[in-house]
C-alpha cells in the first residue's frame, strides 16, 4: 500500500491496481483526493498494472464537488478535467466501483472511467441543477452518450438520483452487484480481470456516439421537453442551460459540446442566480443550528402524538407524523366533525400519485380519531389546531396542562397569536412551544418553532429535531404577532391593499409578483383561500376593499367569484371589471385620487416594506439570523429560491438604494411599515448585510 495523497492510497489485488478514497465524511472532491487520483492513475500503471479499480472507503463513493472550496482558497492541485483526463486516457483499463452515491463531480469523475460496477444499493445523480447550475466537468456530454437524450434532460433538469436497476437499464453501469463493499471491491477486480483477458477495449464515453445520434437534429424531443417542464421551471435559467448542453451533445463533435458546457457553466456560476441558490443551500442548513442548543441537550423522545382538531391544518398535521411512522391520536369537539376531518385525510392518502390501498391503510391505521381530549393522556406532544381565538386556546391549554403527562410537549399551530400568553394559563409554561404548520400542512415544508420566554432548551430541541423526523424545514423564531412570516406578510398585504386604491389594478399586482417569481400574486392568493374566511356579515363595516367583496357575495374560487371570475370547468382566472370599478369607486370615496401605478411602485412598495420589517424583526431578535428569514419566505410562501429570500435579495439590490425607496415611500406614502428600520439603516450605512445578519 503506498500514500499518494492524505486522502488516497494504492492497493494492489493480484496484478489489480486500486486507488482508494478516503476522505469522511463523503469523499467530496477536495483539492487532496483530485491529487490522489491524478498521481493514482500513473502510479498505478508504473507499478506494472494491468487495470485500475477507482473505491472509496466509508458510506459513499466520491458524493460530489467539494462545497467548501467553492469561494477559492485550496492548494494548488490537479483540476478536475486533469484527473478525468488521466482515467479515460490510461492505457489498462479503469474500473469505478461505486456504492453509496455519485453525485454531480463524483458521477463526472465515474463517467471518465472505461466501465463502471455498482452496489445494488448506489444511486447516481447530477444535481447541479439545485444550486443553479449546471454539471460543469463534462458530465453533460458524456451522461447524454451512456443513457441517451430524453433520460439525460430528466436527471440533469430535476436533479434525481436513480437507483443501479434505472441505471443498468439505461446503460449508466456495466454491472450491479448484491451485497455490501467487499462484494464491490471483488465484482470490480473481478471485472477488471475480465477487461483484460477478453480484451475488452478502453471504452471511452466522450467517443459513443449511438446513443445521441438517435436525436441528432431532432428538435421536436428538446422542444417537448421544455413544454414538460416549463410550469415547474418558471423563471430558473439552470434547467434552460442543461437542456441547451444537451442538445450540444446531441448535435456537436464531444469537444465543442465541451465548449458550449463550460461557457453556459460560466454564465451560471457567475450569475445572479446561482449565487442566491448557493446562498440558499447554505441558509436551510445553518436554520436547524439553534444557538446555546447542541447536540448534547436533551431532546423528549416522540413515541406518540396528538393533534386537537381535524380541520384544515389538523389533518395535515397528522398525516405527518403517520407519515413519519409515529402514532398519531387527533381529537375533535364531536363525531360529525372527526368524521369529516378522518375523511379529508383519508382522500388525501388516496390522491398521492405513489399511493395503494395498502399504504392508506397503513397509514390510517396510524390516526386515531377521539372526542375525549383525556385521550391524549400518554401522548409525548401535543399540537392544538382549533379556531385562530385566544380566549378558546387558553381554556384548551387549561385542559390540556390538566390531562397531558409531566413532560410532554405543549404546542399550538396558531398563526400569529401569544405564545406567552397561551402558555401563562398552564403549570408548565416551559413545555409550551409554537408549531406552526403552513397549508397544506402534509405539503409545506417550513415549520415555524416558536419560543415562548419560559420555553426550555429541551422542548426547543425536541421542536427542531421533530422538524427534521416529519420531513420539514425548521426555522426558530420569538413571539410576536404573526412570528416571522406572517408578520412580513401582513405589510405585503398592506402595501397591495393600499395600491389598488391609487390607481394598480390587483391584476397587475399580482402580474408583477408572479412575474417576480412568486407562484402567485396577494389577491390570486386571497381568492384561492377564500375571501370570507375570518369575514362575518354581523361584524363587517364596509371599510376594506373585502368587506365589499364579501358583502356583494364574492368568496373567491370558491363560488367562482373574488378579485376574479373563475371559468367554473377550468378554474382560469379572468380580472373582472366589475372588481375594478368597485375599487375605483371605493378608493373615490376615501378620497383616494387614481393614477397610473409603475410596475416598479408596485414591486418595491410590496417587496421593500417586507425587507424593512425583516429588519425590525431581526433587530427585535425575533429571528436568529438573517438568513432564517429567507427560510421562512423560500419553504412557507413561494418566495423564488433563484431569488434567495428578501434578506439575500435586498443585499443584492444593495441596501442602500432600499434605504432610499424606504424613505421616499415613507414621505409619499407613509405608515408604521415605512418608518425605517435602524438596523437597515445601519447595515446600509456601513456596507452590511442583511442576510448575513446574526444575532
Ligand atoms: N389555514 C391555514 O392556512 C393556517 C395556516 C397556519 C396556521 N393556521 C392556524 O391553525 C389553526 C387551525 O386553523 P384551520 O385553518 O385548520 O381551521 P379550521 O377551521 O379548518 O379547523 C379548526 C378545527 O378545530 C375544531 N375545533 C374547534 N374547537 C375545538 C375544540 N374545542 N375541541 C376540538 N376541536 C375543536 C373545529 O371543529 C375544526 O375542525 C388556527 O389557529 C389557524 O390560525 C391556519
Amino acid at each position: 500500500m503506498a500514500e499518494l495523497s492524505q486522502s488516497v492510497r494504492l492497493e494492489h489485488d493480484g496484478d489489480v491496481a486500486l486507488v482508494v478514497v478516503n476522505n469522511p465524511p463523503v469523499n467530496a472532491l477536495s483539492w487532496h483526493v483530485r491529487q490522489g487520483l491524478f498521481d493514482g492513475m500513473a502510479a498505478a500503471v508504473e507499478s506494472g498494472a494491468s487495470a485500475i479499480v477507482v473505491i472509496c472507503d466509508g458510506r459513499t463513493f466520491i458524493a460530489g464537488a467539494d462545497i467548501s472550496e467553492f469561494g477559492g482558497g485550496a492548494p494548488e492541485a490537479a483540476g478536475l478535467h486533469e484527473v478525468q483526463a488521466a482515467m479515460e486516457d490510461a492505457p489498462v483499463p479503469v474500473i469505478a466501483a461505486i456504492h453509496g452515491t455519485a453525485l454531480g463531480g463524483g458521477l463526472e469523475v465515474a463517467l471518465c472511467a472505461h466501465y463502471r460496477v455498482a452496489l445494488d444499493s448506489a444511486k447516481f445523480g447530477l444535481p447541479e441543477v439545485n444550486l443553479g447550475l449546471l454539471p460543469g466537468a463534462g458530465g453533460t456530454q458524456r451522461l447524454p452518450r451512456l443513457t441517451g437524450v430524453p433520460k439525460a434532460l430528466e436527471m440533469m433538469t430535476s436533479g434525481r438520483h436513480i437507483g443501479a436497476e434505472e441505471a443498468s437499464a439505461c446503460g449508466l453501469i456495466d454491472e450491479a452487484v448484491a451485497g455490501d463493499v467487499d462484494a464491490l471491491r471483488a465484482a470490480a477486480v473481478a471485472f477488471a480481470g475480465r477487461a483484460v483477458a477478453e480484451n475488452l477495449p478502453l471504452a471511452k464515453v466522450r467517443d459513443r456516439d449511438d446513443k445521441v445520434a438517435e436525436h441528432r437534429g431532432d428538435e421536436q424531443v428538446f422542444a417537448d421537453f421544455r413544454a414538460s417542464i416549463a410550469r415547474k421551471t418558471r423563471g430558473f435559467l439552470a434547467p434552460e442551460y442543461n437542456i441547451q448542453c444537451v442538445e450540444a451533445a446531441a448535435n456537436l463533435p464531444f469537444e465543442e459540446g465541451l465548449a458550449v458546457e463550460r461557457r453556459l457553466f460560466g454564465e451560471l456560476m457567475t450569475g445572479p442566480q446561482s449565487a442566491a441558490q448557493r446562498y440558499y443551500f447554505f441558509a436551510e442548513r445553518a436554520a436547524n443550528k439553534v444557538p446555546g442548543i447542541g447536540k448534547d441537550t436533551p431532546k423528549i423522545p416522540i413515541e406518540r402524538a396528538g393533534v386537537l382538531g381535524a380541520g384544515t391544518m389538523g389533518g395535515g398535521i397528522a398525516m405527518n407524523f403517520a407519515n413519519a411512522g409515529i402514532p398519531v391520536t387527533i381529537v375533535e369537539r364531536d363525531q360529525d366533525a372527526l368524521d369529516r376531518g378522518l375523511a379529508v385525510v383519508k382522500k388525501n392518502y388516496e390522491r398521492s400519485r405513489t399511493s395503494t390501498p395498502e399504504s392508506v391503510a397503513a397509514r390510517m391505521a396510524l390516526i386515531t380519531g377521539s372526542t375525549d381530549k383525556a385521550d391524549f393522556a400518554d401522548c409525548d406532544i401535543v399540537i392544538e389546531a382549533v379556531f385562530e381565538d385566544m380566549d378558546l386556546k387558553k381554556s384548551i391549554f387549561t385542559e390540556l396542562d390538566a390531562i397531558c403527562k409531566p413532560g410532554a410537549v405543549l404546542a399550538s399551530n396558531t398563526s400569529a397569536l401569544d405564545i406567552n400568553e397561551i402558555a401563562s394559563v398552564t403549570s408548565r409554561p416551559e413545555s409550551v412551544i409554537g408549531l406552526h404548520f403552513f397549508s397544506p400542512a402534509n405539503v409545506m415544508k417550513l415549520l415555524e418553532v416558536v419560543r415562548g420566554d419560559a420555553t426550555s432548551d429541551e422542548v426547543i430541541a425536541t421542536s427542531m429535531a421533530l422538524a427534521k423526523t416529519i420531513g420539514k424545514i425548521g426555522a426558530l423564531v420569538g413571539v410576536c404577532h404573526g412570528f416571522v412570516g406572517n408578520r412580513m406578510l401582513f405589510q405585503r398585504s398592506l402595501e397591495a391593499n393600499s395600491i389598488i386604491l391609487e390607481g394598480a389594478t390587483p391584476a397587475q399586482v399580482d402580474r408583477v409578483l408572479y412575474d417576480f417569481g412568486f407562484p402567485m400574486g396577494p389577491f390570486a392568493m386571497s381568492d384561492l383561500a377564500g375571501l370570507d374566511i375570518g369575514w362575518k356579515a354581523e361584524t363587517s363595516t364596509g371599510d376594506t376593499v373585502r368587506d365589499l367583496m364579501n358583502e356583494s357575495g364574492r368568496k373567491g374560487q370558491k363560488n367562482g367569484r373574488g378579485y376574479y371570475t373563475y371559468d367554473p370547468e377550468t378554474r382560469a382566472a379572468t380580472p373582472d371589471p366589475e372588481v375594478e370599478a368597485m375599487i375605483a369607486e371605493f378608493a373615490a370615496g376615501k378620497g383616494h385620487e387614481q393614477r397610473d401605478v409603475t410596475d416598479d411602485e408596485v414591486l418595491e412598495r410590496c417587496l421593500y416594506a417586507m425587507v424593512n420589517e425583516g429588519a425590525k424583526i431581526l433587530e427585535e431578535g425575533i429571528a436568529i439570523r438573517g438568513s432564517d428569514v429567507d427560510v421562512v419566505w423560500v419553504n412557507g410562501y413561494g418566495w423564488p429560491v433563484y431569488r434567495g429570500g428578501p434578506m439575500h435579495w435586498a443585499d443584492s439590490v444593495g441596501l442602500a438604494e432600499v434605504v432610499e425607496k424606504v424613505r421616499h415611500y415613507a414621505e409619499t406614502v407613509g405608515g408604521r411599515q415605512w418608518e425605517l428600520s435602524p438596523l437597515l439603516e445601519r447595515l446600509a450605512a456601513e456596507g452590511g448585510s442583511l442576510a448575513s445578519y446574526s444575532n
